[in-house]
């Protein structure tokens, strides 16, 4: 602001002359007018009627002047601000009007766009079967255990009386997993594989679940242990080398063959239907003594094509009977390992393959749909629960 200036015209004041005010005014109008957003006109506002814009500069002279030029110096500045006021307030009006509009617009839910473009996958049928044998021995007390898809050569075989020289322990089976051992050095130098000797492999079944659900469990002990295994075959149509097995162990005093039989009999009829039954098959199995192969009553014929040349049976070459998996009473030599007493204890186990079972269920004639996660082989099955 100048010194008080009580002698000369306000016109002799450079910011009071009209031009000057003029030309601000006309400055803030093309301003306000180019303002293309509500950002921009906060600019100019500041540029043009601001504490530091040259009206309001303008304005602060006017307070030095004699008192005779005050008032038309304050009404030629006072018109110019309100007008530069006003077109600052409209400019503001139209531009929030094009906003609104514009996001109106912008964010628009159009409802006739299709809403399903991801449409829901479809639970694997592996699982939903798994689940369903799982419940099958819930509801009868048993405990679900997983047990570690890698595991030490000890569990997989030591502990299960399968001894160093049994075909299962040789590479065309097992993968090995290669790590740190104590012994790697030396065998590599006898030629061996460091892998082999890492003692750590992908379980080949789920039979170890047995040595570990009876070292880590109180007895008695009634265990059901659904889980992934790896071995060492091609993927082809009836083959994977990652499948699935559920096995079974109930441990308990006085438990017999027959129990056995029955617990398979029941988990049949419960998968199957009620007119389903099993049978048990003489075999061998190193950690089950006596061990059997069960089959059940084929789900097809029903036995019906036995004998019978006019209704002959695809699935059970007109047998009657279909091979479901592996069982027997746990050898004594597995509780020998597991710290339990044979003379107090003994009891079952069984294991058979989920991916064979689905076959049988569901008519899956190509274990590669399987694995190849394609919804429109898993779509099918639904949400069965
Ligand atoms: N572990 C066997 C396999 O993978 C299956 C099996 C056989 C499991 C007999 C058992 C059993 O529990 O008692 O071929």
């Amino acid at each position: 602001m100048s010194a008080p200036n009580k002698s000369y015209d306000p016109v002799e004041v450079e910011a009071l002359k009209p031009e000057a005010i003029d030309r601000a005014r006309d400055e803030a109008l093309a301003a306000i007018a180019a303002a293309d957003s509500l950002d921009a006109l906060r600019e100019v506002k500041v540029a043009h009627s601001g504490d530091r814009s040259p009206l309001a500069l303008a304005n602060r002279e006017i307070g030095a002047l004699p008192p005779h030029a005050k008032a038309d110096a304050g009404k030629r500045v006072g018109a110019a601000r309100g007008a530069v006021g006003k077109a600052l307030g409209q400019r503001q009006e139209e531009l929030e009007a094009e906003r609104d509009e514009r996001v109106l617009v912008e964010e628009a839910v159009d409802v006739t766009l299709p809403h399903d473009r991801q449409p829901a996958g479809a639970r694997h049928p592996l699982t939903t079967l798994m689940e369903r044998i799982e419940d099958v021995f819930v509801a009868m007390g048993y405990e679900v255990a997983e047990g570690t898809e890698a595991e030490t050569e000890w569990f997989n075989f030591d502990a299960l009386n399968i001894g160093p020289d049994h075909p299962a322990r040789t590479t065309q089976d097992t993968f090995f997993v290669a790590g740190a051992s104590p012994q790697a050095d030396g065998a590599k130098n006898a030629g061996k594989d460091a892998a082999e000797e890492s003692g750590v492999v992908l379980r080949t079944h789920t039979s170890p679940v047995q040595a570990r659900a009876l070292l880590s469990r109180e007895l008695p002990v009634y265990v059901i242990c659904p889980g992934r295994v790896f071995r060492t075959d091609e993927l082809d149509a009836t083959h994977t080398p990652v499948f699935h097995q559920v096995e079974l162990i109930a441990i308990d005093e006085g438990l017999t063959m027959a129990d056995l039989k029955g617990t398979l009999d029941h988990m049949v009829r419960e998968l199957f239907g009620a007119d389903m039954s099993t049978r048990l098959r003489p075999s061998y199995f190193p950690f089950t003594e006596p061990s059997a192969e069960m089959d059940m009553v084929c789900y097809v014929c029903r036995g019906a094509s036995v004998g019978d040349p006019q209704r002959p049976c695809r699935t059970c070459s007109s047998e009657g009977w279909i091979e479901l998996g592996g069982c027997g009473m746990v050898n004594p030599r597995v509780l020998r390992a597991c710290g339990v007493d044979p003379d107090q204890y003994s009891g079952f186990a069984f294991g058979f393959g989920i991916e064979r079972m689905l076959m049988f269920r569901h008519n899956v004639e190509d274990m590669r749909d399987m694995v190849e996660g394609d919804v429109r082989f898993t779509r099918p099955f639904g949400t069965e629960i």
